[in-house]
């Protein structure tokens, strides 16, 4: 599988750490988060040095995590500072640690080299900070799928019409074409739908009488995250490229986790720039997200499931395909240029 190891991948919701270990697994490492003394996070390798009870079994103390099975103490640098029974601590009494950032409510873990992690490199909306715009944090979607196809899934408009008939598609938008931009560091895939009845997204949040404009760009950023910008505006204001706030706006965001070669976590939250001040609103477009994003789990979990089984001939290539080729042929080039990638 390619994996990037440099980069910054979400770890967890804030909400979901506190005082009790918890044990995650990203890129088949597992790891054990905690929180000492309610405030500081930590990640480290969940397996003791010891006999290789994860550290995820153990205790919590202050600065310092208990292993559950003789007791060895793991400072929150991760060196061992206390085997109960031993004066003497080997130098091989460690675990690995990861550094970890918190921002936005979301725990960010840096998987690869720790000399070249830097909290700048963290991905960030100009939205998120913006008063006008309202964020909200929806669901960790666990997919039995490898993250390249769901973050293939996150640059291609062209499923939504055909996956998402109730939500965030309709017939009217089957043939219109999708354009692609990869000049580029983020990949953009869009397409404009028309003067056509509001999808049923809008349906629901727009108060439409007559026909809307829709679009949806989709910008992927590497290495898994997207950025979903969708919204419609009436007809009559004919709005441009540049206009989209005028409309109805949403942004959906994927922070997709690599959990191992056949899993992922997709991590979903939403932007609006309409009724900012009603939560209620918020909480009934996750209702609508869980609808359309259940069905892109179903999809995956089966291509994933085709993809385990031997294959006899090549895909057939779309001119849909063009940027998830791209990003495929990029993760490829990244992946291989961090190969020599080895942890101390
Ligand atoms: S397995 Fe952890 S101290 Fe023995
Ligand atoms: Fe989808």
């Amino acid at each position: 599988m390619d994996y990037i190891r440099d980069a910054w991948y979400v770890a967890s919701w804030s909400h979901e750490i506190g005082d009790q270990p918890v044990r995650i697994t990203i890129m088949s490492e597992d790891i054990v988060l905690f929180r000492s003394n309610g405030e500081v996070i930590t990640a480290m390798e969940d397996r003791c040095p010891h006999r290789s009870l994860p550290l995820s079994k153990g205790k919590v103390l202050n600065n310092s995590i208990q292993c559950g099975y003789h007791g060895m103490t793991f400072g929150l640098d991760g060196n061992c500072i206390r085997i109960p029974g031993q004066n003497i601590i080997p130098d091989s009494a460690y675990v690995r640690t990861y550094p970890i950032h918190e921002e936005y409510n979301i725990i960010w873990i840096w998987m690869g080299d720790k000399k070249k992690a830097n909290t700048k490199d963290i991905f960030k909306l100009p939205q998120f900070d913006d008063p006008t715009w309202k964020p909200h944090q929806g669901d960790a979607l666990y997919i039995k799928s490898n993250y390249l196809n769901v973050a293939e899934n996150l640059v291609d408009p062209a499923h939504v019409s055909f996956v998402h008939p109730t939500t965030l598609g309709n017939p009217e938008s089957e043939d219109v074409k999708v354009e692609v931009d990869t000049s580029g560091d983020v990949i953009t895939a869009w397409r404009w739908i028309r003067d056509a009845p509001p999808v049923g997204f809008f349906q629901s949040f727009g108060n439409f009488s007559g026909n809307v404009d829709r679009w949806h760009y989709y910008y992927l950023y590497m290495p898994s995250i997207a950025v979903i910008d969708f919204g419609s505006a009436p007809r009559h204001l004919r709005i441009t490229d540049e206009e989209r706030h005028k409309g109805v706006r949403v942004f959906a965001i994927h922070l997709l986790t690599p959990v191992s070669e056949t899993e992922c976590i997709d991590r979903w939250m939403h932007l609006r720039n309409i009724q900012i001040e009603d939560d209620q609103v918020g909480d009934s477009m996750d209702a609508m997200f869980r609808v359309a994003f259940s069905e892109d789990k179903e999809i995956l979990e089966a291509i994933q499931e085709e993809e385990l089984r031997p294959r006899t001939r090549n895909p057939v290539r779309l001119a849909i395909d063009k940027a998830p080729n791209i990003y495929r042929l990029r993760v490829r080039k990244l992946a291989a240029s961090q190969q020599d990638y080895i942890e101390n």
